[in-house]
């Protein structure tokens, strides 16, 4: 397999379909890379995913920093993609240079995640100026969303749909590689994908987009207490977990585990060590 690249990524537009899932650690990377997916996503719903924040605003840098390099380590093939988390690029467009350069550094990914429209066109600009390449994201962004008022489908009024078609025109301006469309209208996400020179990534956005993402712990029905409607799990994990996990309680409470084949024996003669203090 090839290393994938930004220009890969770009040029599959409307000639293959892209196919991205979120990782967050190195041994799941490994599966996921291994199976030629081409992006992997360090997603910072890592924060609900994995570290059991109520949503993806208390997610740190530092946190991000962790995982992304965990996935690195772990993808020698995809192309590895970092959220720049809340707080780590709003403040300045040096700030954000400042992250994504870290993020590239010390993470050894291939480029960043920025949330929003038309108001972090600058920010894009200034990390695509220093060498940073940066996906685009429109749509839901869970970031904001008390400013959007939630996770609800975005895009429905013409008038909403209209600033976003916008808002993506400014953003490939500005320099991104493709662009993460959120819950938005399968018809909207039409229009956009024909009218950007970059590729569109959907996650409730409907078939028209030039590739799919989706978070992996939802696709591996690892998390089953509630699922998006456009999420289609592959696979029941949670119950199969739980069904494994159990089993190891019983047998350990019953002594069947371990059994003879799990243990190691020895030629030496214990038997006088037992009556030593
Ligand atoms: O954080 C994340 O996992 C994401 C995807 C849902 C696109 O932004």
């Amino acid at each position: 397999m090839k290393k994938k690249t930004v220009k890969h990524i770009r040029e599959m537009k409307g000639r293959e379909k892209i196919v991205m899932l979120t990782a967050y650690d190195a041994s799941m990377a490994g599966l996921l890379d291994g199976c030629g997916i081409d992006i992997l996503l360090v997603g910072d719903s890592l924060g609900m995913v994995v570290l059991g924040y109520e949503s993806t605003v208390p997610v740190t840098m530092e946190e991000m920093l962790h995982h992304v390099a965990a996935v690195r380590r772990g993808s020698p093939n995809a192309l590895v993609i970092a959220d720049m988390p809340f707080g780590s690029f709003q403040v300045s467009p040096e700030q954000a240079v400042e992250n994504g350069i870290r993020f590239m550094k010390e993470g050894g990914c291939d480029g960043v995640k920025v949330e929003g429209g038309g108001e972090v066109c600058a920010t894009v600009r200034a990390l695509v100026r220093a060498g940073v390449p940066v996906m685009g994201h429109l749509g839901v962004t869970p970031q904001t969303a008390g400013l959007l008022g939630g996770y609800g489908v975005q895009g429905r009024t013409p008038e909403v749909a209209r600033g976003m078609l916008a808002d993506a025109a400014r953003l490939v301006e500005a320099g991104v590689f493709s662009l993460v469309l959120e819950c938005i209208p399968e018809e909207l996400a039409r229009v956009i994908t024909g009218r950007v020179a970059v590729p569109t990534l959907g996650i409730g956005a409907g078939i028209h987009c030039d590739g799919q993402v989706l978070v992996t712990n939802d696709l591996l029905g690892l998390f089953d207490r509630f699922t998006p409607h456009f999420v289609r799990k592959y696979l029941e994990l949670a119950p199969m977990i739980r069904e494994a996990v159990s089993g190891f309680r019983n047998d350990v409470r019953a002594g069947s585990f371990p059994g003879p084949e799990h243990s190691f024996s020895s030629d030496t003669d214990f038997s006088d060590l037992a009556g030593e203090d």
